[in-house]
């Protein structure tokens, strides 16, 4: 054999444009996006969030119209959050059909209801005054199964507000059953179940907290969400909430955790989503400021590395803006 020719050339594939086009495996589509957005109780005018520039928390009104922009750009889902004016013990705006993201799930359904799937994040930090994501013990320590009640009030108050889809963030144990029991048991049956079932105890959701104003006010979350070290372990979460009735699965955060996004995908037949968190979102604005990094294409390679690494859906805050750049 000669060695004045390389035996396979894979830069053949890569020549011109239309061939690469032709021969890329990871095609996203604005439809596999989801938008994240904040909706705030009490204000007149969309409230900027500093530690994620282009993110505001909205108005009723501000948010009805960024909706009716992601629907106009394609995007898939749309997963809301609420902040409400009065927090307490328990968290009862949460679900109450007077409160903030209720109005919101019924402005939404009224608006958009056949054109996007309208998303409710289902959690209690929001609302609470501690901000844990449950219910307290007297000495201070999240009460899972007390807490579990309040989710499957919470879900039944977004459905009937006219949620798609809800989401449990909370990562307490059990919450998939509990929630789609009362989802059934009101009547609800054909409301599925998106569960964060690998949800990391995680320094990038830094920026979220201030968006959604939801920062614990002692201790901090390591006894409900994950270690960061541990993969196997996202096996069995995500395990226990498909026997538990959850119809698609999320793992979160994203970037940092793809291999786990990897495993999960090889591993379940449900839709396997990942959430570009917060903090994944303010890096690479604060490094675009700086003309440290090209913006567009880095965000593009991040969405295509989440679908490369077995992602279906990807929860992104530039959800709008990748799809107009993905059409
Ligand atoms: C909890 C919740 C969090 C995020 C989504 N849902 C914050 C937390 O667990 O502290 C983070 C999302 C992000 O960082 O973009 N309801």
């Amino acid at each position: 054999m000669s060695a004045r020719f390389p035996a396979a050339r894979p830069r053949r594939l890569r020549a011109r444009p239309a061939l690469r086009r032709l021969v890329a495996e990871t095609r996203v589509r604005p439809a596999d996006l989801i938008l994240p957005m904040f909706v705030k109780e009490g204000v007149d005018a969309p409230v900027p969030v500093e530690s994620m520039p282009g993110v505001v928390q909205h108005t009723r009104d501000s948010l009805r119209k960024a909706a009716h922009e992601a629907v106009a750009a394609g995007v898939g889902g749309l997963m809301v959050f609420g902040v409400p004016e009065v927090k307490d013990e328990r968290g009862s705006a949460a679900d109450d059909p007077a409160g903030i993201v209720q109005q919101t799930l019924r402005d939404l359904s009224a608006d958009l209801g056949d054109d996007i799937v309208i998303m409710a994040d289902l959690c209690l930090d929001e609302y609470t005054s501690h901000g844990h994501c449950g219910l307290l013990t007297p000495a201070g320590q999240v009460d899972n199964d007390a807490t579990l009640e309040r989710y499957g009030a919470i879900a039944v108050a977004q459905a009937a507000a006219g949620a798609h889809v809800v989401a449990p963030s909370g990562m307490m144990d059990g919450q998939v059953a509990a929630i789609r029991a009362a989802l059934d048991t009101a009547g609800y049956t054909d409301i599925p179940i998106l569960a964060y079932a690998a949800k990391y105890a995680s320094a990038f959701y830094g920026p979220f907290r201030d968006a959604a104003e939801c920062a614990p006010q002692f201790g901090d979350r390591s006894s409900y969400q994950q270690d960061p070290a541990n993969a196997v372990e996202a096996l069995r979460e995500v395990e226990l909430d498909l026997a538990e009735g959850a119809d698609m699965i999320m793992i979160k955060p994203g970037l940092a955790y793809l291999d786990v996004v990897a495993k999960v995908a090889e591993t379940v037949r449900v839709p396997v989503s990942a959430y570009q968190v917060s903090g994944e979102y303010a890096m690479v604005e604060a490094a675009a400021a700086n003309q440290w990094l090209d913006r567009e294409r880095v965000i593009l390679e991040t969405l295509t590395a989440y679908q490369r690494a077995g992602a279906s859906q990807i929860l992104t805050y530039w959800a709008t803006e990748a799809a107009r750049l993905l059409r």
